[in-house]
Formats: C-alpha cells, sequence, structure tokens
C-alpha cells in the first residue's frame, strides 16, 4: 500500500500541491485526472520520491525513503532517455535485471509495445510515439510493486493505446499497483478501479 499523507510543494509563493493525501491499496489502478497545470505531475513525482516535498510524507508498505523508493517505477511525462543510444541498449543501460532475466524482460516489452521494428534504432531517430513507448519500456526494466506512469498515452496511436492497456493489463494481474495521470481516460477505463481530481493542487469530488 501506498499511503501519502500531506503532501506540500510549492514554487515561491505558488502552491502547486495543497495538503494531498491518498492511499494506493495492492492490486487497485487509479487514474488521476485534472487540467493542464493542476498539479498531477507533481503530486506524482513526490509519490514516486524523485521530487521532494516541502511537507508530508510517502510511505510504501510501512517502508520510507530508499527503501520505499525501490518498490515503486516511475514513469515521467518527460521523456528521459539516452539519445545516442538504440532502443535495446536504453532497455538494458536502465534495468536493474541480470543475466536470462534481463533478456527475456526486454524482449517480452519489445513484443507487447510492438518496437521490434525500431529496437536497433537510436532514440534520437524515433517519431514521438516511438519515444514514448521507449520510456514507458525502461521504467518496466525492473521489479517493482507499484507503476506510477505520468500521460503514458500522450503521443500514442489508437494501437500503440491498446498495447499499452494490454501491457498494464498483464502488470495488474500480477498484482501491480497503479496510479496513472491521463487526459483522456476511454483507453485504460476498462482497467482503471478509480478515479481521482485534482483542481489547483487539491483533490476535488
Ligand atoms: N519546477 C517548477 N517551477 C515552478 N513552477 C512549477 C514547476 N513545476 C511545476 N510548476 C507549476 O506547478 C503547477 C502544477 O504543475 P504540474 O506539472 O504538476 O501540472 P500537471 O497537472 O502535471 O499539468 P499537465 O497536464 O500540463 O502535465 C503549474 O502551475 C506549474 O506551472
Ligand atoms: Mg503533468
Amino acid at each position: 500500500m501506498i499511503e501519502a499523507k500531506g503532501l506540500v510543494k510549492r514554487y515561491g509563493k505558488y502552491t502547486a500541491v495543497d495538503n494531498a493525501s491518498l492511499t494506493l491499496e495492492k492490486g487497485e489502478i487509479v487514474a488521476l485526472l485534472g487540467a493542464n497545470g493542476s498539479g498531477k505531475s507533481t503530486l506524482l513525482g513526490m509519490l514516486a520520491m524523485v521530487l521532494k516535498p516541502d511537507e508530508g510524507e510517502v510511505i510504501v508498505d510501512g517502508l520510507k525513503g530508499k527503501p520505499a523508493k525501490s518498490k515503486i517505477a516511475y514513469v515521467p511525462q518527460d521523456i528521459v532517455l539516452f539519445e545516442e543510444l538504440t532502443v535495446l541498449e536504453n532497455l538494458y543501460s536502465w534495468s536493474s535485471l541480470k543475466g536470462k532475466e534481463n533478456i527475456e524482460r526486454a524482449e517480452y516489452l519489445i513484443n507487447e509495445l510492438e518496437m521490434t521494428d525500431f529496437k536497433r534504432k537510436r532514440v534520437d531517430r524515433l517519431s514521438g510515439g516511438q519515444r514514448r513507448r521507449v520510456n514507458l519500456a525502461v521504467a518496466l526494466m525492473g521489479k517493482y510493486d507499484y507503476l506510477l506512469l505520468d500521460e503514458p498515452l500522450a503521443g500514442i496511436d489508437a494501437h500503440g493505446g491498446e498495447c499499452i492497456e494490454h501491457l498494464l493489463r498483464a502488470e495488474k494481474e500480477k498484482g501491480c499497483s497503479m496510479i496513472v495521470t491521463e487526459h483522456n481516460p476511454t483507453v485504460l477505463l476498462p482497467l482503471t478501479d478509480r478515479f481521482l481530481r485534482i483542481e489547483g493542487g487539491h483533490f476535488i469530488g
């Protein structure tokens, strides 16, 4: 379970996330919805422990800090990849898996996300939607119990959306819990257990 208590993030005088608390149960998928600038990425960054809150705390299965962070895989909204490396090289570079498991996981993700045709291409030669798929795949090259995805469908075509839905369904069936931010929840609607709406850094509704 992820428990976030009283998270606050301020940028100067502006409060981007204001006293947000939430609980993510084991195996649950929560969609985090909100307009541009409402605080979704700021909140997700704090939950993933890549962004330090000004107030509040995040507890994962009763743990804090590094041991808690190691249970979480995070897919950032901004694509972060090694641009001069190929797709495969990126998967291996970001991976925390070893040997056979590493190779099999990369193969699985390449198949699921239909990246076979461009797996040996350099990332800086890929299209926007192809880069988005690689950005998702690198985050999944490890062991984790929680998956935090910031707009994984941005720039993805309809068929790519179906591939991602299939992949995330399999993760859910393994017991993985998720929070997904998105603007158009229709693609992942069948997977979603609960919706959270954020406006001006506050949960609403
Ligand atoms: N590094 C920063 N410095 C200053 N202000 C920031 C910073 N990051 C975010 N903000 C502000 O915090 C607010 C929330 O931003 P955030 O990125 O969390 O929104 P979002 O809901 O993810 O939006 P989008 O749908 O566009 O991705 C915005 O008003 C933004 O301008
Ligand atoms: Mg965002």
